[in-house]
Parts: C-alpha cells; sequence; structure tokens
C-alpha cells in the first residue's frame, strides 16, 4: 500500500475538488492563482525523465489522465478543511516588516512559533517525503499522492515574490488598490491580476499560448543561458532558502517599492512587472522538475535528506 496506486478514494478527492471551488472567502494569502500554479506544473511535467514522469502518473488519481497540473490548486482547496488545517500556514512566509530578508530559523514558523511551518520547511518536508517513494520505503503514515500535490504546489508558492512578503500586511493582502479599474490588493495583484491582464491583452486568454511563449523563452530565448543555473541545485535546504530569498529581494524592490495604499496601479506597473512575474513562473516550474527528477527518477542521485 505503500505505493498508493490501489486508489480507493476517488470519491472523497473529487468531492474535495467541488468544495474546493465553493469555498470563495478565504481570509489569507491564497499563493498564486488558480493559473500561476497551472502554468508552473505544466512546465514541471513537460521536463521529467521517462522514470519520474510515470512516478508521477502512477501517484496521481486516475480521473485526472495523468495531468499534474489539474490538481496543483488542490492545496489551496483544502487548506481550511479541519483536516488540513495544519497547511494553511505552509502557503507563504512572513518576514520582518521592510527588512528585505529572509532568514529561515528567524522565519520560518507558524504564527504560534511552531518551527518549519513555512513554505520553505514545506518544500523540505515533502521532497523528504516523496524521496522515500522510488525505494519503496514510504512511511505509510504518508500519503504519496499529497506530497507530490503539496511539494508541486508549494513549489509555486515560494516563486510568487508577495508569498515572501511583509507580516503587518499579510504579505500585501491588507494593501487595498485598484488595478486598473476594480478594487484589488496588492498580493492578489502578484497573484492574479498581472497574469490575467497578460493573458488578456497578449495571449488571447488563452494559457496554451502563453505556456509555448514561456518554454520557447527557456528552451530557445532570453533565458535560455539562465536555465542550467536556475536548475542547478547542490544542497535541497539551501536551493528552497535561495528561492525564498530571491522572492522576499523581488518583493521588496518591485512589488513593495513604491506602491501607496489607495492608489491606482495600471501600464507603468503591468509593463515593468509582467517580465518578473513570468520568469518567476518559468523558475518554479523548472526547478520543480529538478527537484522531482532527481527523487523520483533513476539518473540522478538524490538528495541528502534528513530521515
Ligand atoms: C491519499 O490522499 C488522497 C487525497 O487526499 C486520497 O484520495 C487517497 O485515498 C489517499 N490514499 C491513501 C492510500 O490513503
Ligand atoms: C510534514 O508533513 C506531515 C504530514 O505529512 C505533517 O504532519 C507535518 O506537519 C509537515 N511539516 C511541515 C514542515 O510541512
Ligand atoms: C518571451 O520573450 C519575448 C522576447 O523575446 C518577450 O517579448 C515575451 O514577453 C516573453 N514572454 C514571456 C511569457 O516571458
Ligand atoms: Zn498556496
Amino acid at each position: 500500500m505503500d505505493r498508493c496506486s490501489g486508489f480507493a478514494g476517488l470519491v472523497p478527492f473529487g468531492a474535495l475538488w467541488l468544495l474546493g471551488f465553493a469555498s470563495i472567502m478565504v481570509p489569507r494569502a491564497q499563493g498564486w492563482s488558480k493559473e500561476g500554479h497551472i502554468m508552473t506544473c505544466r512546465i514541471a511535467q513537460a521536463l521529467l525523465e521517462p522514470e519520474a514522469g510515470e512516478a508521477v502518473e502512477n501517484l496521481l488519481p486516475h480521473y485526472v489522465k495523468g495531468d499534474l497540473s489539474a490538481l496543483c490548486v488542490w492545496p489551496d482547496q483544502i487548506r481550511h478543511w479541519y483536516r488540513y488545517r495544519w497547511t494553511s500556514s505552509l502557503h507563504f512566509i512572513d518576514t520582518p516588516d521592510n527588512a528585505c530578508s529572509f532568514d529561515y530559523s528567524r522565519d520560518c514558523h507558524d504564527p504560534h512559533g511552531l518551527e518549519d511551518m513555512c513554505v520553505a520547511g514545506a518544500i523540505q518536508n515533502f521532497t523528504s517525503q516523496l524521496s522515500h517513494y522510488r525505494e519503496g520505503t514510504s512511511d505509510r503514515r504518508y500519503n504519496m499522492t499529497e506530497a507530490l500535490l503539496f511539494l508541486s504546489h508549494f513549489m509555486g508558492d515560494i516563486h510568487q515574490p508577495m508569498h515572501v512578503g511583509f507580516t503587518t500586511d499579510e504579505g500585501g493582502n491588507t494593501v487595498n488598490l485598484r488595478w486598473f479599474r476594480h478594487k484589488s490588493n496588492l498580493h492578489h495583484v502578484w497573484d492574479r491580476e498581472i497574469l490575467l491582464t497578460a493573458l488578456a491583452d497578449y495571449y488571447n486568454k488563452d494559457l496554451d499560448l502563453l505556456l509555448q511563449d514561456i518554454e520557447g523563452n527557456f528552451t530557445d530565448g532570453i533565458w535560455s543561458d539562465d536555465v542550467s543555473s536556475w536548475r542547478h541545485c547542490d544542497d535541497l535546504a539551501s536551493c528552497i532558502n535561495k528561492y525564498a530569498v530571491e522572492s522576499i529581494d523581488i518583493a521588496c524592490k518591485w512589488g513593495y517599492k513604491g506602491v501607496d495604499p489607495g492608489e491606482t496601479l495600471a501600464d507603468d506597473y503591468f509593463n515593468s512587472r509582467m517580465p518578473i512575474l513570468m520568469k518567476r513562473i518559468a523558475q518554479g516550474g523548472v526547478r520543480l522538475a529538478m527537484i522531482l527528477n532527481r527523487v523520483l527518477g533513476d539518473s540522478e542521485e538524490g538528495f541528502a535528506t534528513p530521515t
């Protein structure tokens, strides 16, 4: 049973999915919009080596037909369920206001001070759980499907700059403003608005077209020289810390900078931030693939993870 391939739980899983959609009132940072998570996961899945690709397919419930991106938003949908309440602080990191830095031991905890309960700790946790899957030594307490979905989702979240934001404004959630003509907030601008505006203005609202453009830019375009450094990772814990540091750095330089509560953000903000956001989505996807290839593939050695 440690491979969980029997999958008796299809109905409850489907029900979670539906109920997730019904819960629109979410009090805290949601993470990338649905679209952001879908993009990250589709980029990643296309970069999987055969062994890792097969493992991912085996871990997914049959009804998604092998499509990881179909369940990459699942952790956002269940986070307020009683059973999954322990996951709600795993989507982000609160850093000290205006410090513009991330320090794992200072910042990675939940609001009650419980250590490791932040997005950086969660990525380590679920990577470590998954790393036992291919040896068939998974701990029965852990559900490998859930570990895959959590890891895939949180790799998206940690790359969303405002998910490593300031504590008092909840990563920009309480910075109310306007996005062009409608009400929004700074967190939401980075979660969703920039991406949706880009889709509408340049990609005919077609996620596939955007995906092709992003993939073209890292295979043979503006980012092709950078991809190997994005993917480079010797020690998982320090790589994850680096992703969080990159996010708070961007949050300070491009997210918060020059933004006053109540103001209207429009073309200038959109045009200058869109390329940054697209790069974060690409990085999240490339790095998720790197981790999955390392822990589920057969070619490279995995990470040295504490058990
Ligand atoms: C793993 O988790 C999924 C989603 O919560 C659930 O549907 C499935 O039944 C679980 N598998 C096992 C073996 O417990
Ligand atoms: C790691 O996952 C287990 C359940 O799979 C959970 O009980 C624990 O709180 C998680 N810790 C972190 C830091 O994500
Ligand atoms: C891809 O690169 C081109 C420049 O070559 C740029 O115009 C376009 O916005 C980029 N697309 C994305 C999604 O980053
Ligand atoms: Zn999230």
